[in-house]
C-alpha cells in the first residue's frame, strides 16, 4: 500500500484517487500518525500532501525526522515539499504573494517521475505561498517553473522527491501519469488493486470472519447500503437478512424497485416494514426541520430495534460505510491540531450490542459503484442520486401530511421521469421536487385558483459539499412544469431554484 500523509490540504482526497486510478491501494492517515504504525503498515511509498499553512506558522505541522528514512521512497507535494526540503536543510523562504493558478513546469533533468512525458513543458498547477531558496547538497533540482527555480526536486540516493506543483487536480493535465509513476515505476507496486481482485479477496474475509453467525442491514435504498448488502450477500448467502423500513417518505415507486431487486433478483432475504402510519404520526404538527429529523432518526432506530428483535438471534450488524466516513480530517484551526473523525453508526450497533460489518470502508463512491456492477446490481440503483434519510420530510417546507406527501410524490415522480427522459442523470448531482408551504393565485379556465407552489431543484457538485444550480434547457424546464401543473392537482405555480451551496444547502430543509 502507499501511504498518504495528510497535511490538510483540500486535495488530499484526490491524490487518493489518482493513486487508486493507477491501481495502487492507498490509505489517508494524519500528517502525525506515529512512525511505528506507520511502520506496522508497511508502506512501499509514501506521499505528504499538501496544507494550508506555512513553514512559517507557529506550531507548522511536521513530521519526525525518521518518517522520511523509513526506507521506502517519499514523495512531498507542495507543503510536503516544503516539510522534505526543511528535514534536508534546504533554505526556503515564506512569502506573501502567494502563486496560485496555472503554470508552465520545465523539466530539466530526466527522472522516473517524468517518465512517459516526451515534452520538456508541461502545464502544472501551482498554489502555494512559501518557496524553496537554496537546495542543501543532498537534494538536486529537476524542474523549474517561472517563479520556482526548484519547483521538484530529488535526492542523491533517489529516495526523496519533492513537486512544488499539485499532480492530483485536473488543471495538471499529466498529474496522473507523474502519481503513476511515482506509486509504480518509483514505489514499485504491481498495480494489481481492482474491483474484481476487491470483491474476491473481501468475500474470503467476510466469510472467515462471519462463520455461521447472521448479519443484520437495514436497506435504505441508497447506493452505498445496496452494495454492502450484495457484497455480504454474496460472501454469506442467506445467513444475511435484510430490513427496509418503508417510511412513507420515499420516491415513487422505491418499495416495489427494492422488492424487485434485492428479493427476486439477488434473492435475498428482505423484511420490508411499512411504518408510514407511524412516521406520519409523530410528525404531526411538526414544522421544525431539525425536529423532523431527530423524530425520523428516532423512529427509524425504533422500527429497526423492533424487527430485528423478531427476527431471532444476530451477531453482526452490516453497513455501507464508505472511506470518505472514516477519513479524518486534519483542520487547523488555533495552535492546537483538532483532528475530528465521522462516524456513521448512529448509535444503532452499540445499543443493539451488534459488531459492525462495513465491507466498503476502504472504497470511494465510484469504486463502491464498480464493485455493485461487478456483483450483478441493475443501473438504477448502482448510478443512482443520493437521497437525503429523511426522504420528503425535509422536502416540504412545513408540516408533512398524507396529502402533501402525495402531491410532492407526483410532482416528483415527472422530474424523475423527465431526468430519465432527457437523459440529463449522469451530468446532475440530483433533481428533485420540493413543496413549499405557501399558496398563490392562478387562472385555470375561466376561474380563480388558489393552489400550492413546487421548486425545482437540480444542481451539478462533485461531492455534495458544494453545488451550483444546473442550467437546463428552458424547453426542459417548460416540459415538467406544464406537466405538473397539469397532472399534479393542487399545484398551479412551479418555480426554478437558481441558488449555488453556498450560500443555499442542497436540500431545502
Ligand atoms: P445539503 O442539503 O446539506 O445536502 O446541501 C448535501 C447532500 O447530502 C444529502 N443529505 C442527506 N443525506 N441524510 C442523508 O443521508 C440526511 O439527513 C441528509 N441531508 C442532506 C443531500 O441530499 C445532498 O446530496
Amino acid at each position: 500500500m502507499i501511504l498518504i500523509l495528510d497535511f490538510g490540504s483540500q486535495y488530499t482526497q484526490l491524490i487518493a484517487r489518482r493513486v487508486r486510478e493507477a491501481n495502487v491501494y492507498c490509505e489517508i492517515h494524519p500528517f502525525d500518525l506515529a512512525p511505528d504504525k506507520i511502520r506496522a503498515l508497511r508502506p512501499r511509498g509514501i506521499i505528504l500532501s499538501g496544507g494550508p499553512a506555512s513553514l512559517y506558522d507557529r506550531d507548522a505541522p511536521d513530521i519526525r525526522d525518521e518518517v522520511l528514512h523509513l526506507g521506502c521512497p517519499v514523495l512531498g507535494i507542495c507543503y510536503g515539499l516544503y516539510v522534505i526540503a526543511q528535514h534536508a536543510g534546504a533554505r526556503s523562504v515564506g512569502s506573501r504573494a502567494r502563486e496560485y493558478g496555472p503554470a508552465t513546469l520545465v523539466i530539466d533533468d530526466h527522472d522516473a517521475l517524468f517518465d512517459g512525458i516526451a515534452e520538456r513543458e508541461m502545464r502544472v498547477w501551482m498554489s502555494h505561498g512559501d518557496r524553496v531558496e537554496a537546495l542543501p547538497d543532498s537534494l538536486r533540482a529537476i524542474a523549474h517553473s517561472d517563479n520556482s527555480p526548484f519547483a521538484a526536486f530529488r535526492s542523491h540516493d533517489g529516495r526523496l522527491r519533492g513537486i512544488q506543483f499539485h499532480p492530483e487536480v485536473v488543471h495538471t493535465p499529466r498529474g496522473a501519469i507523474v502519481l503513476g509513476n511515482f506509486v509504480r515505476r518509483i514505489c514499485g507496486e504491481p498495480g494489481d488493486w481492482s474491483m474484481a481482485n476487491f470483491v474476491e479477496a473481501k468475500v474470503a474475509e467476510l466469510r472467515a470472519r462471519i462463520g455461521g453467525a447472521r448479519v443484520l442491514m437495514g436497506l435504505s435504498g441508497g447506493v452505498d447500503s445496496s452494495v454492502a448488502a450484495a457484497l455480504i450477500h454474496r460472501a454469506i448467502g442467506s445467513h444475511l437478512v435484510c430490513v427496509f423500513v418503508d417510511t412513507g417518505l420515499l420516491r415513487a415507486g422505491e418499495r416495489a424497485r427494492m422488492e424487485s431487486v434485492f428479493a427476486r433478483q439477488l434473492g435475498i432475504d428482505l423484511k420490508v416494514v411499512d411504518a408510514s402510519g407511524l412516521f406520519l404520526s409523530r410528525l404531526a404538527g411538526v414544522v421544525d426541520p431539525e425536529q423532523k429529523r431527530r423524530i425520523i432518526g428516532h423512529t427509524f432506530i425504533e422500527v429497526f430495534e423492533r424487527e430485528a428483535a423478531s427476527m431471532g438471534e444476530a451477531r453482526f450488524l452490516g453497513q455501507g460505510t464508505l472511506y470518505p466516513d472514516v477519513i479524518e480530517s486534519v483542520p487547523f484551526k488555533g495552535p492546537s491540531v483538532v483532528i475530528k473523525s465521522h462516524h456513521n453508526v448512529g448509535g444503532l450497533p452499540e445499543r443493539m450490542k451488534l459488531e459492525l460489518v462495513e465491507p466498503l470502508r476502504e472504497l470511494f463512491k465510484d469504486e463502491a459503484r464498480e464493485v455493485g456492477r461487478k456483483l450483478g446490481l441493475p443501473p438504477e440503483i448502482v448510478d443512482r442520486e443520493p437521497f437525503p434519510g429523511p426522504g420528503f420530510a425535509v422536502r416540504i417546507v412545513g408540516e408533512v401530511t398524507c396529502e402533501r406527501v402525495e402531491l410532492l410524490r407526483r410532482a416528483d415522480a415527472i422530474v424523475m421521469e423527465e431526468v430519465a427522459a432527457a437523459r440529463l442523470g449522469s451530468s446532475l448531482w440530483q433533481a428533485f421536487a420540493v413543496l413549499l408551504p405557501i399558496k398563490t393565485v392562478g387562472v385555470m379556465g375561466d376561474g380563480r385558483s388558489y393552489e400550492s407552489v413546487i421548486a425545482i431543484r437540480a444542481v451539478e457538485s462533485q461531492d455534495g459539499m458544494t453545488a451550483d444550480w444546473a442550467r437546463l434547457a428552458p424547453e426542459f424546464l417548460a416540459r415538467v412544469s406544464s406537466r405538473i401543473t397539469n397532472e399534479v392537482h393542487g399545484v398551479n405555480r412551479v418555480v426554478y431554484d437558481i441558488t449555488s451551496k453556498p450560500p443555499a444547502t442542497i436540500e431545502w430543509e
